[in-house]
């Protein structure tokens, strides 16, 4: 089949690159020109493991192309998915749709013949219905379906989720569009994958509240650390108790910072929006937003306290920027909160992030940027794992001890064990362990 991808970022790309893979002609449109030459050159704008490859090898077999023009691609498409951007708006946390429209209403003026119109960015419930109203304005006539389809891509894996994922959801009631989209997905299909069809606004709802459960479950399990904390209890043990019972399952109960990303802080916000214009006030997730962004900056605050309670004239070297490992996507990590917070103390940040400097520098001010580990903690009076990269897990402390100033080391991802550390003389403290 013929699919036109509109939106080159991280959504777009990976699904149009996967369903190139699955034998499918794919255009991916975008409409930053700088974006599309340098896909064109084979250069891939985000950092997301075997992209690079997956992109090469579906160009070379003549599947997948670029375009900032979606003439011709959607004229040809037998679906047209809109992957662009759905930021939350400044200030209210509403989902920013101003994108999306702006891609319908260049979509509905192309359609020819019967074509499906495909949502696959995350939009709040009822954005389809609008969707078919301006096609019902801009074209009408036009035989096309619109149909939800969320993605449940986790960033560092979305190659693997967009090709082994739990399930796809489809919304749409439409028969023609549901052969349609069985046969788009019929790689997936072929090996038991479940596919499930519902009407276009439970799908909408679906993606919210999958979000928004995963961005609950992470904050449960953080207030939990911080009740073991006081209790003089192990938050890695209580999750690991917990989540044996198969209804609460182990995923996704690792005490740390509080969540970021490009999805849980926006569709949180998204969701809590649509439930309160609803007159069905989502009072969970509510607490969830709260509590995780109160969280942030009680990290600053643990970590000051490890610096003897005073941030003034200290240097404290940051391991990780990023919102979590394997991705270069800074987007609400959780430095972004804990960093000003450490300079407003007085303090002195150093830093150190495999992939993130680049995007940290625009995002944050006066930061000594290191090349590795130890170089970021030279001369600090403590160490603090902020993002739980591979390469962090296996440190050489005793290195580590000599160009520290003082032998501190905090650990919001719990990556070491409280006992190997103090044997080795560092003042250790993490999450949710005495
Ligand atoms: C975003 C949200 O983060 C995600 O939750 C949602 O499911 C999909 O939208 P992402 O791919 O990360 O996903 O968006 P972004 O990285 O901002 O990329 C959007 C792309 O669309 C950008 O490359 C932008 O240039 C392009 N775009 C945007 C268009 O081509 N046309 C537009 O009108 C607007
Ligand atoms: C998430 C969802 O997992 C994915 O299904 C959806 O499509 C998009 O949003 P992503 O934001 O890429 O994916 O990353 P994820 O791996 O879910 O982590 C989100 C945040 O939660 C990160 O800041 C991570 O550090 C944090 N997290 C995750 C925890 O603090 N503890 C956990 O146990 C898991």
């Amino acid at each position: 089949m013929r699919v036109a991808m509109i939106g080159a970022g991280y959504v777009g790309l990976v699904s149009g690159a996967c369903f190139a893979d699955f034998g499918h002609v794919v255009t991916c449109i975008d409409k930053d020109p700088g974006k599309i030459a340098r896909l064109e050159q084979g250069e891939i704008p985000i950092f997301e493991p075997g992209l690079e490859q997956l992109v090469a090898s579906n160009v070379r077999e003549g599947r997948l192309s670029f375009a900032t023009d979606a003439n011709e691609a959607v004229r040809t498409a037998d679906a047209v998915f809109i992957a662009v951007g759905t930021p939350s708006r400044r200030g209210d946390g509403y989902a920013d749709l101003s994108y999306v429209y702006a891609a319908a209403e260049e979509v509905a003026g192309l359609v020819d013949g019967f074509t499906v119109v495909v949502t696959k960015s995350t939009v709040p419930v009822g954005t389809g219905d609008e969707i078919e109203a301006i096609f019902q304005r801009v074209r009408p006539g036009a035989d096309v379906a619109v149909v939800s389809n969320p993605e449940f891509l986790r960033e560092g894996a979305a190659i693997e989720d967009f090709k082994r994922p739990d399930r796809v959801v489809v919304g749409t009631l439409d028969e023609r569009a549901q052969g349609l989209m069985r046969e788009l997905y019929r790689p997936l299909f072929l090996n038991e994958t479940p596919i499930l069809f519902t009407a276009r606004r439970t799908s909408e709802l679906i993606k919210y509240a999958a979000n928004a459960f995963l961005a609950l479950k992470i904050t449960f399990i953080n207030e939990m650390a911080d009740l073991c904390e006081a209790l003089g209890a192990d938050v890695q043990q209580v999750s690991r108790g917990i989540g044996l019972d198969k209804r609460i399952g182990g995923k996704f109960l690792h005490a740390g910072p509080g969540y970021g990303g490009s999805c849980f802080p926006k569709d949180t916000l998204a969701l809590v929006r649509t439930a309160a214009d609803a007159g069905s006030p989502a009072r969970l997730v509510e607490a969830t937003v709260e509590v995780n962004d109160a969280r942030k900056l009680k990290m600053a605050g643990k970590i000051i306290a490890a610096l003897g309670g005073e941030a003034a004239g200290k240097t404290v070297a940051l391991l990780g920027l990023t919102f979590k490992p394997n991705t270069d996507d800074m987007r609400d990590a959780a430095s972004l909160a804990i960093v000003p917070a450490l300079q407003a103390g007085g303090a002195k940040v150093r830093a150190f992030d495999p992939e993130g400097m680049h995007e940290a520098g625009r995002l944050l001010s006066d930061v000594a940027f290191a090349a590795n580990a130890y170089e970021a903690a030279e001369g600090a009076d403590a160490v603090v794992i902020v993002t739980e990269w591979d390469q962090f897990r296996a440190l050489d402390l005793d290195r580590l001890k000599t160009v520290l100033r003082r032998p501190v080391m905090v650990d919001l991802r719990n990556v070491y064990q409280p006992a190997d550390l103090r044997a080795k003389g560092f003042d250790y403290s993490s999450i949710g362990r005495s």
